[in-house]
Parts: structure tokens; C-alpha cells; sequence
């Protein structure tokens, strides 16, 4: 019992400093669309509502940075914030290596 406890922690522990895989694009393509990002900053991230920021091939770094600080609260924008708030980490990579492909 104790040992496999143990062993349990020490899996979860491994899981967790796994190092971030790079984003599935495909993934993010369907993301984009099913979170609503399209309706926003347009298809393929290019065709944005007056105003709105282009983010159709922005490096993915950039991406998912500006992403996380929007679900941080580290950058404070009404409209963002709550798009951001509904991503998980997977989402972030996926979206970010998506819209760097545009
Ligand atoms: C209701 C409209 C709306 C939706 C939906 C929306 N965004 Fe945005 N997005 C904005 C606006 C407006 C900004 C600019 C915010 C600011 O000025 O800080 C922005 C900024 C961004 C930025 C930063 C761009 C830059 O150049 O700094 C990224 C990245 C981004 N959005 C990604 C997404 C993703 C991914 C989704 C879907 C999960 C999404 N947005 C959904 C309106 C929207």
C-alpha cells in the first residue's frame, strides 16, 4: 500500500515536468473554430473585426504567451479574458501551433 503510494506520487510527479509537446495544429484548427476565436479574428486568424488583432501567423511562442497572460489576468482585456479563461494548457499549445502555421 505505502509503496504503491509512493510510486503513484513519483509518476505524478514525473507527469507534471514533462516538458509542454509542441502543439497539434490540427487540433488547434478544430479549437479555433469550436471556441468561437473565428467569429472574432476571422478565418485562419487573418480577416479580424475592425480594430481586432491579426493573429494568423504570429509566431506560437508569441501565441500562446499572449494567451496565458490573458488567463493569468497579467493582460487585462474584457473581451479576451473570458475567451482565454475556457482554454487548457493543450488548447494554448494547440491554437498557438495552428495559428503560426497561417
Ligand atoms: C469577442 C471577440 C473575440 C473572440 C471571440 C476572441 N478574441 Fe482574441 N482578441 C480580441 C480582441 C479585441 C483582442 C485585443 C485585446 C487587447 O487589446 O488586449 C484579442 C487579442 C488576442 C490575442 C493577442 C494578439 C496580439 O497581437 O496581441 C490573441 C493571441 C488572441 N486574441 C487569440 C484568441 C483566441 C485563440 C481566441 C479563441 C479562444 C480568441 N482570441 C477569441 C477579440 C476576440
Amino acid at each position: 500500500m505505502r509503496t504503491s503510494a509512493i510510486i503513484a506520487i513519483l509518476a505524478l510527479a514525473g507527469l507534471i515536468n514533462t516538458p509542454l509537446q509542441a502543439g497539434d495544429a490540427d487540433a488547434g484548427a478544430s479549437a479555433y473554430m469550436a471556441k468561437g476565436c473565428v467569429g472574432c479574428h476571422g478565418a485562419a486568424g487573418k480577416q479580424p473585426i475592425a480594430n481586432y488583432p491579426v493573429i494568423g501567423g504570429k509566431p506560437a511562442d508569441f501565441i500562446s504567451a499572449e494567451l496565458n497572460k490573458f488567463r493569468k489576468g497579467e493582460r487585462n482585456n474584457p473581451i479576451m479574458m473570458p475567451m482565454a479563461a475556457g482554454l487548457n494548457d493543450a488548447d494554448v499549445a494547440n491554437l498557438a501551433a495552428y495559428l503560426a502555421g497561417q
